[in-house]
């Protein structure tokens, strides 16, 4: 019988990863964790503990009290917030992983672990097309070097006390559920509230701006099925590349034109540029697919239209 630990439940991956491991495991067996509320549907559903995973005793009892088996550790700072207070960030993605790596080391009952990457682990340095799962990392940011540090601890782990710890390096995750919050990803969901919420957008990334994106169920499908492949055959313990489309500010407007004709943009680049130009354009993800039988089904048109609708009825329920 699995008992997983959600940390980080309440946000953006949290908030909808939680409902498909319920389905799947149990409502009961499914345990939300996070250092700030959940939303109803989280609490109402299953267990819910505030937890912080910076408190590694109390982690440690937790996880064995409540018999955990698997945690999925999705608590960061992200790109930009990590910016402003870089050692801060430094502090909370490196230790908060660590905590996680040793209870799974010492409680033997925990067998498997999930941490998420991003495609923050590549920097200027590395090639913007196709990027290939193995290549020049050297990232300029305290995310993206956290990011790469900890696929290291995490290969780490593995190869030194048989942790089975799985990582995926997710591109910009767009959803509608939790927002996400301090990120350089973060306009592609923000274009779409503003769509319906004022019909205009400023976007503090340029028109032409490239970046690898996913449509949050595509992110959800692919972290379940990389858990599920039995523990000999995952070949990468460091991060897996998947993504699901590429697009601009300028293209996603196109986009959401289609559904609102009278939809406007205008730019004004911040501090968060560069760490977009610093990011691939593209990435290659014929390892997820072939090794974790996976692939994306959504294309920005899909991500799109599903969005618009699922943003409406949010607003509206809001009002
Ligand atoms: N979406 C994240 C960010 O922009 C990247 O992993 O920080």
């Amino acid at each position: 019988m699995e008992k997983i630990l959600v940390i980080g439940a309440a946000g953006q991956i949290g908030s909808e990863l939680i409902l498909e491991l319920r389905k799947q495991y149990g409502n009961a067996n499914v345990f939300a964790s996070d250092i700030k509320d959940a939303p109803a549907y989280i609490k109402e559903s299953g267990p819910f503990q505030m937890l912080d995973v910076m408190d590694e005793r109390h982690l440690i009892h937790f996880v064995i009290r409540n018999k955990i088996t698997q945690i999925y550790h999705l608590a960061a700072v992200l790109s930009g917030n990590a910016e402003k207070l870089p050692l801060q960030a430094w502090s909370i993605n490196m230790n908060s992983l660590i905590n996680v790596l040793e209870v799974a080391r010492m409680v033997e009952d925990v067998h498997k672990v999930f941490w998420p990457s991003s495609i923050a682990v590549f920097g200027p340095s590395t090639p913007k097309e196709d990027t290939p799962q193995v290549t020049i990392m050297e990232p300029t940011t305290v995310y993206g070097i956290s990011k790469m540090a900890g696929e290291r601890w995490c290969d780490y782990y593995f190869n030194r006390y048989g942790v089975d710890v799985r990582s995926i390096r997710y591109p910009g995750l767009i959803s509608y559920k939790t927002e996400p919050g301090g990120g350089t990803t973060d306009y592609a969901v923000e274009i779409y509230f503003e769509a319906i919420r004022k019909g205009f957008y400023e976007c503090f990334l340029g028109e032409n701006t490239r970046l690898p994106m996913m449509f949050m169920p595509d992110a959800i499908e692919a972290t379940v099925a990389l858990m599920e492949v039995p523990r000999d055959e995952v070949y990468f313990h460091t991060g897996y590349n998947i993504t699901g489309f590429d697009t601009t500010p300028a293209e996603m407007t196109k986009s959401i034109q289609k559904h609102i004709p009278g939809f406007s943009i205008s730019y004004k680049t911040d501090f968060r540029q560069e760490i977009a130009d610093s990011w691939p354009d593209t990435i290659d993800d014929h390892y997820a697919r072939s090794h974790n039988h996976w692939k994306s089904k959504y294309d920005l048109e899909a991500t799109t239209r599903i969005m618009l609708e699922e943003v409406k009825k949010k607003l509206r329920r809001e009002v």
